[in-house]
């Protein structure tokens, strides 16, 4: 028999997805450049469903039922683009070839418009979860054409992450718009963390507990509205304790955090659609300056604040920092959908918030109850300008700005880094702000460039002779 569907590039992420789907029932063609991997997986997995190993690109085509459902998991970048050569000669108009790396939503344009003239379904998909989301149930984000998701949609919802019995799999938009969803799904990962890391380093430093009772402070959270899968990993690293050594896990690990470039690439975008993504920008940003070991070298020597006066008190203190985590965690999702939102009009997809914030609920890495609010906040009959003023979010940081604003605080008086923390607040005091002080910014610039501004009680742009007499003429 024919397979359904194929897999090459068989490291973890392809294999297991292979598994996946075979699993369910699937008859699956996989292939690998190098056949030691397709061998290890026919060996160790061979018995869990029905596999067609194959040794050559032209074989797996071979092996496929038409129109061929191609599933590509290699490397973003260029590796992807010498599979893509390689594989496409070897295709048909009708065939889809879908790739399921991390790729850069501008080369998924790219990619999919020089398929197009060939005729062949180029589907950029995000998959998240993880190695074992691909195994088990991952959050699948496919773009490219209504055409070629009613061939493959069935089959990815089968193999998805299931919420309520909703699968979390669903159409996301033309070309580029899945790998766009997944790049801004790793920026709220990379906030989210940080969010999480400020939250840790606060109690620990600011109340001096330990990591394993930390570990019991995140899994209480992990019960209430913050529950969610970065919140439960993070009491189970923070239980860690090193074989070596004896010491918390978390003690030995280098404080420096890397990245492969999805959050820095959610960072770039955003800039270039002018969309405020501060806390995923400072997540960025507090990467970067962990790992700048010779910049933190150099400056370990300037003073801190003095010892605090009074710190922190207690069970109070740890209170106030979940709601702060809460609050600023509503924020840079509410920044990320933004940017959804703008990229889509951008690049004319129609994405569906809400139905994004559906298949996040399972399977990927920022899955949380949190989202299940995100769609409610969606469906309403009319859609919030940002998720900050739809009515639940609204509630929610009404009732957590206090505890938010005494531990942005505390973090000062402490000498405790928190830009997550701040910067939301920041961002949400600059919202709700009467006025703001750009207006000062608008008459720098027209003072030192006559770059003009416009008034607040008539239509038109104006000029001030600042070198002259100063008096105010038309723009
Ligand atoms: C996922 C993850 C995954 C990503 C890792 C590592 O959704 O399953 O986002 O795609 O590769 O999170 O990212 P960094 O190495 O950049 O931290």
């Amino acid at each position: 028999t024919l397979a359904r569907i194929g897999v090459t590039g068989l490291a973890v992420m392809g294999a297991n997805l292979a598994r996946n789907l075979a699993r369910h029932g699937h008859v699956v063609a996989v292939h690998n450049r190098s056949g030691s991997r397709t061998r290890a997986l026919i060996e160790e997995h061979g018995h869990e469903g029905a596999f067609v190993a194959c040794e050559t690109p032209e074989e797996f085509v071979a092996a496929l039922e038409r129109p061929r459902r191609v599933l590509v998991m290699v490397k973003a970048g260029a590796p992807t683009d010498a599979v893509i050569e390689r594989f496409a000669p070897l295709l048909e108009p009708g065939d889809m070839l879908v790739d399921g790396g991390n790729a850069h939503f501008l080369d998924t344009r790219r990619r999919e418009a020089a398929l197009r003239e060939r005729g062949v379904h180029f589907v950029g998909c995000g998959v998240s979860g993880g190695e074992e989301g691909a195994l088990l149930g991952p959050s699948i984000m496919p773009g490219g054409s209504a055409e070629s998701y009613a061939a493959l949609g069935p089959l990815l919802e089968d193999i998805a992450a299931k919420v309520d019995g909703v699968p979390c799999c669903t159409h996301i938009g033309p070309d580029g718009a899945g790998h766009f969803v997944k790049m801004v799904h790793n920026g709220i990962e990379y906030a989210d963390m940080q969010l999480i890391a400020e939250a840790y380093d606060l109690l620990r430093q600011g109340l001096g507990m330990s990591p394993a009772e930390l570990a019991g402070v995140f899994a209480e959270w992990n019960r209430g509205e913050l529950s969610s899968y970065l919140i439960e990993i993070t009491a189970e690293v923070l239980r860690q304790v090193d074989a070596a050594t004896g010491r918390p896990f978390v003690d030995v690990v280098a404080d420096r955090a890397e990245q492969k470039g999805t959050g820095r690439w959610t960072v770039q975008i955003a800039l270039d659609l002018g969309v405020p993504v501060s806390g995923i920008a400072e997540a960025v940003f507090a990467r970067s300056v962990s790992g700048d070991a010779g910049l933190r070298e150099a400056a370990r020597g300037l003073p801190g604040p003095p010892a605090p006066v009074a710190g922190p008190a207690g069970e109070g203190f740890v209170e106030d920092v979940r709601r702060a985590l809460y609050a600023s965690k509503i924020v840079a999702y509410a920044q990320g959908f933004d940017q959804i939102r703008a990229g889509s009009a951008e690049y004319g997809w129609a994405v569906d918030p809400g139905a994004l914030a559906t298949i996040w609920r399972g399977g990927c890495i920022i899955r949380a109850v949190f989202l299940d609010r995100i769609r409610e906040a969606y469906a309403a009959a009319e859609q919030p300008a940002t998720l900050l003023v739809a009515p639940y979010f609204a509630e929610a940081l009404a009732l957590a700005q206090r505890s938010w604003r005494r531990v942005v605080a505390a973090a000062a008086e402490l000498g405790v880094p928190a830009p997550g923390f701040s910067s939301a607040l920041a961002y949400y005091d600059a919202l709700r702000a009467e006025r703001l002080p750009a207006a000062l910014i608008q008459g720098q610039r027209d003072f030192f460039g006559a770059h003009t501004y416009r008034r607040v009680d008539r239509e038109g742009v104006f000029h001030t002779l600042w070198s002259g007499d100063r008096t105010e003429v038309e723009g």
